[in-house]
């Protein structure tokens, strides 16, 4: 079967383009992006999303900025204002600083960098496999589609159907933007893995009846401590797990790790429209003009999470020190 990218780049077009992930899975259409500017947009306006995902897209938002001849300081400038809680934006566009002005080594960068996701991604998903067995349930969208590369908590869970130890997936819907449903759900139909889809308030009744071995969920940013946002509803799942006595599991790419945070405290969490509330898909599901909120990401304390699933393997408590030294000296 073809490889799931939500990417390609025409170097000789000097084109970046973008599955658009807003009309999945109805339709697969590819967007071009020629500046940084529109590099920016579509990552706000959730053309590509995903938190290793947006950080290749703004690297090659730095190339195409070279290519078009923006000043490198407003192109970064746009990029970093275009989503807030997923570290990895910063952490590319940090990578592209040394290459401003040279276009050809923003390109090997930005090359290197998507390289480096897929690489991070095969050993995180045979790392995760080991842990994960039965049926398990995950949230949000953290397959290829979120990434460039194989996924993080959706790649372990592909590789464990690969290798027998996971027979069937529950896969929460995701309000309000519905990534499970439109993303998570395709990828898994595409690779004929046996799932379910349930919108988020079922999950409780299931853990409760038995039916969850294991819960496993992608990462935004996390601190040091092993506290970390991931998308709106990842708290409350968490919450659920510990209670039922369930294995709850986070599975990034240690670059998702923001050095600079102690705790998950000092994390910017996205507020987005709150038509995105009121609004499915453009129709609405509430009376006109009543007020919504939409927090995108929550805030996952450490005490939940059984492990952590790394390139470097699968991290235990004391999360403080594991991390400290998966990370290696600063
Ligand atoms: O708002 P999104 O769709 O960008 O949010 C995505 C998530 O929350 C994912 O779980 C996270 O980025 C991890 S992706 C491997």
């Amino acid at each position: 079967m073809e490889r799931l990218l939500p990417f390609r780049f025409d170097e000789g077009e000097g084109v970046f383009w973008l599955l658009d992930q807003r009309r999945l899975p109805q339709e697969e259409a590819f967007l071009p992006v020629r500046t940084a500017g529109e590099m920016a947009k579509a990552i706000r306006e959730m053309v590509v999303r995903g938190a290793p995902a947006i950080g290749v897209s703004a690297a090659f938002g730095m190339v195409l900025a070279h290519l078009r001849g923006e000043e490198p300081e407003e192109a970064d400038r746009l990029l970093r204002g275009s989503r807030p809680t997923a570290v990895n934006l910063f952490h590319a566009l940090d990578r592209m600083r040394p290459y401003w002005g040279d276009l050809e080594g923003s390109l090997r960068e930005a090359r290197a960098l998507w390289r480096e996701v897929e690489e991070t991604e095969r050993a995180i998903s045979l790392h995760g496999a080991r842990v994960l067995r039965g049926q398990v349930l995950t949230h949000c969208n953290t397959g290829p589609l979120a990434t460039g590369g194989y996924g993080t908590a959706l790649g372990a869970i592909l590789e464990a159907h690969r290798q027998g130890r996971v027979r069937h997936v529950w896969v929460g819907e995701t309000r309000p933007y519905l990534q499970g449903a439109r993303l998570t759900a395709f990828e898994l139909q595409r690779a004929g893995v046996p799932a379910t889809l349930i919108t988020d308030s079922m999950a409780g009744f299931l853990m409760g009846r038995g039916q969850v071995e294991a819960v496993i969920v992608g990462v935004d940013r996390m601190a040091l401590n092993g506290d970390f946002a991931n998308k709106i509803g990842t708290y409350a799942l968490a919450v659920l797990a510990h209670h039922h006595g369930i294995p709850f599991y986070a599975a990034l790419p240690l670059s998702s790790v923001d050095p600079r945070l102690e705790t998950g405290e000092g994390i910017p969490v996205e507020e987005r429209p709150g038509e995105e509330v009121t609004h499915l898909r453009g129709l609405p599901v509430a009376p006109p003009g009543f007020p919504a909120y939409h927090p995108a990401f929550d805030l996952t304390p450490h005490r939940f999470l059984t492990g952590i699933i790394t390139e470097k393997g699968v991290l235990y408590p004391p999360f403080d020190e594991a991390l400290r030294d998966a990370l290696g000296p600063s």
